[in-house]
């Protein structure tokens, strides 16, 4: 590392390490439990709008073969695999696995594989069925190494990469900003952003394009008792006054509109997309 220069990659590093260790429980149940697998996709459903402009924006074509890494319930990976020869999408999360398996049964779709590993314990040439056109990877970055994960993207794909991620602070971030302190007595780190990848990236020798857009966020809930579910999902709440402190933090942050209870939030998003150098 040259005097003076800054090791993008350990600052990714250290803030998703610093994140997913204050989230430890979060990590593990998140994507694990069915219910909140179940709900992404029923919001995801709901607001197809981004998806459809995603779909445009690949440069998909009948006879594509494509790899997206951290699937979900396949938001992508199911419209993707109606529209290209091949998917294979890489899946590790139980709850998020059980419903990607789930939607395609029930779509009879025959040529998308899922491969149930987290990207850093793949192995490109045995776990793979390679090479893609494209590889995507969608708001699934939650990688340590990233310069490791973005090496082996770039193994796996024949021509084109396209990664999702996030510019400032996201919604849930905020949430967390303004309860670790009372919660928790610590402050709360935020995950790396688009900043950080793109310095990574130019490291690389990695020149992308870089698009910004809005997403609005919004999460529904039918009554206190279901927000408080879901919000408990999230944290570690073990005494009453933590219990205390997250209903009145969201008595006073979510909206309450005919009876429905939301939690919006206005987020960043930025696509960043390249071609694999020919030599690469
Ligand atoms: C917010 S969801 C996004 C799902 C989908 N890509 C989309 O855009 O709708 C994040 C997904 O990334 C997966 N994921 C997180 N870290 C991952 C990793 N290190 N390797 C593979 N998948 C990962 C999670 O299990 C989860 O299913």
């Amino acid at each position: 590392m040259e005097h003076g220069k800054i090791d993008w990659n350990k600052v990714w590093k250290d803030l998703m390490t610093a994140q997913q260790a204050a989230n430890k429980e979060i990590e593990d149940n998140l994507w694990n439990k069915r219910n909140n697998a179940e709900r992404f996709w029923k919001r995801s459903q709901e607001n197809s709008e981004r998806t459809q402009l995603t779909l445009e924006e690949l440069p998909l074509t009948p006879r594509s073969r494509v790899l997206d890494i951290g699937a979900g319930p396949g938001r992508l990976s199911i419209p993707i695999a109606e529209r290209v020869a091949h998917v294979t999408a890489v899946e590790p999360a139980e709850g998020m696995k059980y419903l990607l398996l789930k939607n395609i049964d029930e779509k009879g779709i025959t040529n998308l594989e899922c491969v149930s590993k987290r990207w850093e314990d793949i192995d490109v040439e045995n776990d793979l069925n390679g090479p893609y056109d494209i590889v995507i990877a969608s708001f699934s970055l939650g990688m340590p190494d990233i310069k490791d994960a973005i090496q082996k993207m770039e193994q796996a794909s024949s021509k084109h990469v396209y990664l999702y991620w996030f510019a400032g602070t996201t919604p849930w971030e905020e949430h967390s900003v303004g309860l670790w302190p009372y919660l928790y007595g610590t402050s709360y780190t935020c995950g790396p952003k688009c900043d950080v990848l793109y310095n990574v990236l130019y490291d690389m020798g990695i020149y992308p394009d870089m698009h910004v857009f809005p997403l609005e966020y919004t999460n529904n809930f039918g009554s206190m008792d279901d927000a408080m579910d879901f919000f408990r999902s999230r944290y570690t709440i073990e005494t009453q006054e933590q219990e205390t402190i997250l209903y009145n933090y969201l008595r006073d942050e979510l909206s309450w509109e005919d009876g429905q209870i939301t939690e919006k939030g206005d987020s960043t998003r930025v696509r960043i997309c390249w071609e694999k150098k020919e030599n690469n």
